[in-house]
């Protein structure tokens, strides 16, 4: 099952529920992007600096420096060199480099290997922004979900608050459309609805019921 759609349109926490629901593997492509971030930050490369961040991406990937376990609470716990990085990478400051380090067909190469690896045995959500039309186009049930940015600046903006940190509204909005702006304008597996996704735009609805018309669409897909 592939889901996309752009920043904070719930994506992680109905992946979970859904991957939960039907006992399958999930796989947060995102937290990879933010991982190969957090290492370049670390490694003072340049986020833009397209061809070292492209190495330094094949290296981690080749030294199977990078590992994701399932965890009850977080959804995905993440590994970098072993170190766990689930804190680390869900910082404004990642979520802007992983944005701009996804603009670069090196990362993107480096990382589409891994991606396929852990969805080629079926039994399996990935969410990101190019699963549906570029990692697994043939996905069996591929969703775009989405809501108003507004929608979706409230709700990353009050996930910040919960965690201590403080930001406006305003630059938590500011931040969305800039990262919108970006991953939908980028040459390279841009962020689009595959043609042949289901469209859910959850403005106004609750996760519950999200998930609740998302799960209807698997199973009427499951049956036909
Ligand atoms: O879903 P997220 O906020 O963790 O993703 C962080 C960034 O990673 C996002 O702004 C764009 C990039 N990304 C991508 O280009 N392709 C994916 N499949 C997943 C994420």
């Amino acid at each position: 099952m592939a889901i996309d759609g752009p920043a904070g349109a719930g994506k992680s926490t109905i992946a979970r529920r859904l991957a939960d629901a039907l006992d399958f593997v999930l796989v947060d492509t995102g937290a990879m992007y933010r991982s190969v971030a957090l290492a370049a930050m670390r490694e003072g490369i340049a986020f833009t600096e397209g061809e070292r961040v492209g190495a330094l991406a094949r290296g981690l990937v080749a030294r199977h420096a990078l590992s994701f376990e399932r965890d009850q609470v977080l959804g995905v716990r993440v590994k970098l060199g072993g170190e766990d990085v689930s804190d680390a990478i869900r910082t404004p400051e990642i979520a802007q480099g992983a944005s701009l380090v996804s603009a670069h067909p090196d990362v993107r190469a480096a990382l589409l290997d891994l991606q396929r690896q852990a969805g080629e045995g079926g039994g399996v959500v990935l969410e990101g922004r190019d699963i549906g039309t570029v990692v697994f186009p043939e996905a069996e049930v591929k969703f775009f979900l989405t809501a108003s940015p507004e929608t979706r600046a409230k709700r990353r903006h009050d996930e910040l608050v919960a965690k201590g940190q403080t930001t406006s509204f305003e630059q938590t909005l500011a931040d969305v459309k800039q990262r919108d702006a970006q991953d939908e304008g980028r040459a390279h597996a841009p962020l689009r609805k595959a043609d042949t996704a289901i469209l859910v735009d959850s403005t106004s609805l609750s996760i519950d019921d999200t998930v609740k018309q998302m799960f209807e669409a698997v199973k009427k897909a499951s049956q036909a």
